[in-house]
């Protein structure tokens, strides 16, 4: 007799607890039905939100790079989950010798160019220096301030234990924060430079302690900055929200590299965690020089550069 039962039926059955399960993790973590964890490169249908990088712990790779104009913004964001302005511009924008010089201002005019520019990346500007170590009250004045005047999804601090307080004070305030931890450019002269974290056990337990801390006052994802990689890899593996490294581990939930680094235009220095996609400097001074010497030599601008011309003289 045939089975009431058609073959496709049953082959529905057999994966019945498979899409019970995937029903049952999506609904745990808050992802709707219909949504990937993942969305295709250049689906620029929606932003990313804070909820959708959270969701991508242990999952595929958070791809991430800094901007800090509208237009690479815009060269950026078909290829990245997130976009961070971070405070390195000072730096690599405005040639200052260390990232403490920038302002609040500085930043909030920043984040807005990369709003302007993106349309898929979760935005997350840096709190500079001097915008919120005095109290919770004034971190949460300058973050504010950001997320209004910008329009972006987030703000980072750098800071592990002594930080948790304000961290906790920010996201209970619905202020959505990427921890930093490892190493801190902003206190990096405090500390005797730049120098990797995490070396000797003292050094580890402190950025564990951080990390723990961090996670646990509500940072939606954690950066992690110059450690040894077991350590990025240990915090990783224990803290329950994505961890995004930079000179850390290859086992981070997520990458982020500054783009200026990445694309060799900023040449001062090159950390050695930074891997070259690109010389566009070296692109920029050979425009550079082909326009010089077209402007010498009277090459440039042609008639076809001009207005008023009769089309014949062209
Ligand atoms: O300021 C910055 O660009 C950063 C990254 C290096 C993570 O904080």
């Amino acid at each position: 007799m045939d089975s009431i039962f058609s073959a496709s039926f049953q082959k529905n059955l057999l994966f019945l607890p498979f899409f019970l399960t995937l029903k049952f993790v999506r609904l745990s973590i808050g992802i709707p039905e219909g949504s990937s964890l993942v969305r295709s490169v250049k689906d620029l249908s929606r932003r990313n939100s804070v909820s959708d990088i959270k969701a991508r712990k242990g999952g595929p790779p958070i791809v991430c790079l800094t901007a800090y104009s509208k237009p690479m913004a815009q060269w950026l964001d078909p290829y990245m989950d997130l976009l961070l302005v971070g405070d390195s511009l000072a730096m690599v924008i405005y040639g200052m010798e260390t990232t403490r010089g920038v302002t609040l201002d500085t930043m909030i005019n920043h984040g807005a160019a990369v709003i302007r520019g993106s349309q898929r990346a979760c935005v997350v500007v840096d709190l500079p220096h001097g915008t919120y170590e005095d109290s919770p009250c004034q971190a949460y004045t300058s973050a504010r301030r950001v997320l209004d005047e910008t329009g972006v999804q987030a703000v980072k601090l750098e800071g592990g234990v002594e930080f948790s307080d304000t961290v906790h004070h920010l996201t209970d305030k619905g202020i959505p924060v990427l921890g930093h931890i490892g190493l801190l450019p902003q206190k990096a002269e405090n500390r005797g430079g730049f120098k990797i974290q995490g070396r000797d056990d003292d050094g580890w337990q402190q950025v564990m302690k951080d990390g723990l801390a961090i996670a646990d006052a509500g940072a939606f994802a954690i950066v992690i900055e110059g450690t040894v990689e077991a350590l990025a890899l240990e915090i990783t593996e224990t803290v329950d929200v994505p961890t995004i490294g930079i000179g850390a581990s290859p086992g981070c939930d997520g990458q982020i590299l500054v783009t200026d680094d990445a694309l060799g235009l900023f040449s001062d220095f090159t950390p050695s965690f930074v891997k070259r996609y690109a010389d566009l400097g070296e692109e920029v001074a050979k425009a550079a020089e082909a326009y010089a010497e077209d402007v010498r030599a009277g090459n440039f601008p042609g008639l076809e550069h001009c207005f008023g011309v009769s089309k014949d003289k062209k």
